[in-house]
């Protein structure tokens, strides 16, 4: 295990009926607030409405930025920017899902800094200040609620990046099981599949002694295994919402990731896949992590055949751990499969004709991947096994 230091500034609001807490965190950052949300599903479920009524009982002044898009644009958020900046925001307030979250931390940062905010995704300039922001989290997924990073699309150039930095975390986050009650099957699923590949990033990577950090691991994977298909079939089940909604948090708030770096280099891959089609974060995961596994599996078959064991409930009884490291990513498959999410490029009618462009643009910084560097042909080779 490597020397560590935890750090996780966001207060964590979870429960029924805690959207009232708004009352009590939102003054102490001021009363201009910018209303940060998407494409208006928070409009048909009535939240938006719960969310302003409490705004108007506290008197804030509400400005509002809608149609945040999922992978969300560079060019929204530099609206947010301006409106920031035109009216001194003295808070900003995301409500939605991930995509909002991440816009919301481009918006913040933005409005501190002089220059156009694609320079903070970029790293040509590390934003030192942020406006000060809350979430009211709608979907469990991506774990933006509860840390500093945030991904960004510039679809103009086609690219996608992450990015963040010590004055992004959320200073609270309000995560009512309830507001996630009418995200969709596909988009409950796709969720499901991030989280799980948040966990599966922070598995695979090279230190040792990290028995906890394995075991935590775990646990989220089968915590999340048992409770999505029960879940799938009664979407509006509070105690399964819950689960999932914690356990979407946990997976990338830090606590994993302590005493090593974790590999990573899947969701660079699907970055760059999303960068070109657009397509759900979530959805492109489910396709390419299989794939990335057999593509290392011999890199530590121990480790493969851990998870598959622990995990997925692979006999190893007279298996060689490559063996055994394979069934589990069948296994791995076959729940995926179970559940609905896609397994192939071809499920988004990607053809073999921008895997070029595609692995360009993973590879835009050189080598990646902590576990496995990972080189060019990698990247394309991963990609035709998901064709
Ligand atoms: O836009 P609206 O109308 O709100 O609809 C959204 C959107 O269409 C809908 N939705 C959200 N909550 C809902 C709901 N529909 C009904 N009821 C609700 N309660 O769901 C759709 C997808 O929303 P989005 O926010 O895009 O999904 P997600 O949370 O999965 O976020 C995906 C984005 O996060 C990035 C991804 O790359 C992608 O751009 N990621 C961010 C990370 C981070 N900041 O730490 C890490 C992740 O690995 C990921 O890369
Ligand atoms: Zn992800």
């Amino acid at each position: 295990m490597q020397n560590f230091t935890y750090w996780n500034p966001t207060k964590l609001i979870f429960g029924k009926g805690q959207l009232e807490q708004l009352k009590n965190e939102v003054p102490q950052y001021g009363k201009k607030v910018l209303l940060v949300y998407g494409g208006g599903s928070i409009k048909r479920n009535g939240l938006y409405d719960n969310v302003i009524s409490l705004l108007t009982e506290i008197g804030a002044e509400v400005f509002e930025l809608p149609g945040v898009e999922p992978n969300p644009r560079l060019s929204t958020a530099r609206k947010g920017v301006e409106i920031c900046k035109e009216n001194g925001v003295e808070l900003i307030l995301a409500v939605g899902g991930g995509s909002v979250i991440d816009c919301t931390k481009l918006i913040a940062a933005g409005a501190k800094y002089d220059g156009d905010p694609w320079d903070l995704v970029t790293k040509k300039a590390f934003a030192k200040e942020a406006l000060p922001f809350g979430t009211v989290l709608t979907l469990a997924a991506t774990g933006s609620e509860m840390n500093a990073g945030s991904v960004i699309t510039n679809w103009e150039t086609k690219e996608k990046y992450g990015w963040g930095s010590p004055v992004t975390f959320p200073k609270f986050s309000i995560l009512d099981p309830v507001n996630t009650f009418t995200v969709p099957r596909d988009q409950t699923v796709y969720g499901i599949v991030d989280m799980m590949s948040h966990v599966f990033e922070h598995y695979f990577h090279l230190e040792e002694n990290t028995l906890l950090q394995d075991r935590m691991c775990e646990s989220l994977l089968t915590t999340v295994m048992e409770t999505a298909p029960k879940l799938l079939e009664d979407l509006e089940n509070f105690e399964h919402r819950a689960t999932i909604l914690y356990n979407g948090t946990m997976a990338l708030n830090g606590m994993l990731s302590m005493g090593y770096r974790g590999d990573w280099a899947t969701h660079n891959i699907e970055h760059a896949v999303s960068a070109v089609y657009d397509i759900p974060h979530g959805g492109g995961l489910a396709i390419l992590f299989p794939n990335w596994m057999k593509h290392n599996l011999s890199v530590n078959p121990q480790r493969f055949k851990q998870l598959a064991v622990r995990v997925f409930g692979v006999d190893p009884e007279g298996k060689t751990d490559e063996e055994a490291g394979l069934e589990g990513i069948e296994k791995l498959r076959e729940f995926w499969n179970s559940i609905g999410a896609p397994s192939r490029l071809a499920d988004y009618e990607i053809d073999d004709s921008q895997l070029e462009l595609m692995a360009d643009k993973a590879m835009v910084n050189g080598e990646f991947g902590n576990f496995k560097k990972l080189k060019h042909d990698d990247v394309l080779a991963i990609y035709r096994a998901s064709l």
